[in-house]
């Protein structure tokens, strides 16, 4: 079943079962309410006649005519009883075997009793005494519990009737707020039926707030990063594909060549090493794309350690001099810290190496690394004073197979940055305002002056 319709039938029966229970209490507490009310107004009304009889006196008809008409004024079934004589002194009811049988059985010693049986009905009593110390007379009213019940039943009618219109109108309430609940869920899913199905164009935001805003956004954001992942994928099997055509096709060309009999002599030797060249370009490209596809999927081939900075930059430096010499390049070393960091020393070894070797390749004639601590961030600078690098090459240049005219598998610099990160560092590529690119590694945990 929908949510929205759970939602509904969840919230009105609570309300329905509030009511009801509602409902029943006041319906039992109502009636109560009612005889006490009755009993005070009895109360009232018969001290008045009490006042009238005492103060008047029912020695003239007159006056026994002005106390009938205030009787019927106040609507009473009233008579005066002796209780010393057992008699009536006088009655507003026809009913004399009603009052002979109130007479009987009425237990005046407990006179709060609120409710009398009579024969086939029962009564509100109230009993007013005279007061006068020598009198025993008292004056009794009546009020038939059919009357208060009557009263009870049309109260009840009308408090159900305000209780079917507070339910309908807490359900269209109810209605409104789980339809604007669920809407944006019914368009999440939706959404995310779009990326089940990679329509990553066709995404639309949702009008929402609070949590499923979040959750929209969480959703978004989860869109986003699948659909470039997917496409660097894409890029990376075009590219992938690319790179090792292209050597393979060379190799084909040279190898028919020399099987046909059209390359003879010197220029069958320069096609067996031109061969031997691209083989070892291509074992050069599957291995770091394998080194990649490890980097990304096996964490265990990353072993780091406590690496010393100091002895570090010794093996980059023996390692880059004699690139350097060959080229003619000046490449110089500014360490000023004691720092020691923890990272897999092979492989960070491995991405500095890169940088330097690309910066020897890409220098007029010197490269300068330096190592430095700023804003609490141990930096590893590598800076040359080339050409420095494209700006649409920039955006990119940490890409599988991101090259310039002069790169080589274009590989080195992604390779790099999945070392780096894996270390807990992170890597930037700039053009100095000078000449020249700088490429900066920075890690935020090292520890600095270490004690020996
Ligand atoms: N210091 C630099 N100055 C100018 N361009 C650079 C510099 N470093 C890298 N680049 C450019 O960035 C591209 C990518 O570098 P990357 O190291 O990833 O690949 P590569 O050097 O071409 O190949 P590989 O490192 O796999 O042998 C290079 O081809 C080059 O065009
Ligand atoms: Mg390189």
């Amino acid at each position: 079943m929908k949510l929205q319709y759970q939602l509904t039938i969840a919230f009105t029966t609570l309300l329905v079962v509030i009511m009801t229970l509602a409902g029943i209490t006041i319906y039992a507490q109502m009636l109560q309410m009612l005889i006490k009310d009755e009993q005070r107004q009895l109360a009232d009304k018969g001290e008045l006649v009490v006042d009238f009889i005492l103060s008047q006196g029912l020695n003239n008809t007159d006056n026994v005519h002005r106390l009938l008409q205030l009787i019927s004024e106040y609507d009473l079934e009233v008579f005066a009883y002796d209780e010393g004589k057992e008699y009536i002194i006088f009655s507003s009811m026809p009913n004399t075997e009603m009052l002979e049988n109130w007479v009987e059985h009425y237990n005046l010693n407990s006179p709060s009793q609120p409710l009398w049986q009579g024969e086939e009905d029962r009564y509100v009593v109230s009993i007013i005494p005279f007061l006068s110390p020598v009198s025993t007379q008292q004056l009794v009213l009546l009020t038939p519990l059919d009357d208060l019940q009557g009263v009870q039943s049309s109260l009840i009618n009308r408090l159900v009737i305000i209780f079917l219109m507070g339910i309908a109108v807490a359900v269209l309430l109810s209605h409104y707020l789980t339809v604007k609940l669920v809407t944006p869920l019914t368009q999440l899913r939706h959404q995310m039926k779009k990326i089940e199905k990679r329509q990553f164009d066709d995404m639309e935001t949702i009008k929402a707030s609070g949590e499923i805003k979040e959750v929209e956004e969480s959703v978004r954001e989860m869109a986003d990063e699948l659909n470039s992942f997917i496409q660097s994928q894409r890029h990376f099997f075009q590219n992938a594909s690319h790179e090792l055509k292209t050597p393979l096709m060379t190799i084909q060309g040279y190898a028919e060549g020399i099987r046909d009999g059209i390359f003879d002599g010197e220029e069958k030797d320069r096609g067996f090493d031109v061969m031997v060249a691209e083989i070892n370009r291509l074992k050069k490209i599957i291995n770091e794309i394998i080194l990649l596809a490890k980097l990304d999927s096996e964490p265990e081939l990353y072993q780091p350690d406590v690496i010393d900075l100091t002895e570090f930059m010794e093996r980059v430096m023996e390692r880059a001099l004699p690139i350097a010499s060959e080229k003619g390049i000046d490449i110089s070393l500014t360490q000023n810290e004691q720092v020691r960091l923890y990272a897999d020393e092979e492989k960070l070894l491995q991405a500095v190496m890169n940088l330097v070797a690309n910066a020897i390749r890409h220098a007029t004639s010197k490269v300068e690394i330096m190592t430095t601590i700023e804003q609490n961030k141990l930096m590893m600078k590598v800076q040359d004073d080339g050409q420095g690098i494209d700006d649409e090459l920039l955006k990119k240049i940490f890409h599988r197979f991101i090259k310039g005219e002069s790169g080589d598998t274009g590989l080195g610099l992604a390779i790099a940055r999945a070392i780096v990160e894996q270390s807990g560092g992170t890597i930037k590529a700039m053009n100095k305002s000078d000449h020249g690119a700088l490429f900066t590694i920075a890690f935020a945990k090292f520890e600095k002056n270490p004690e020996k």
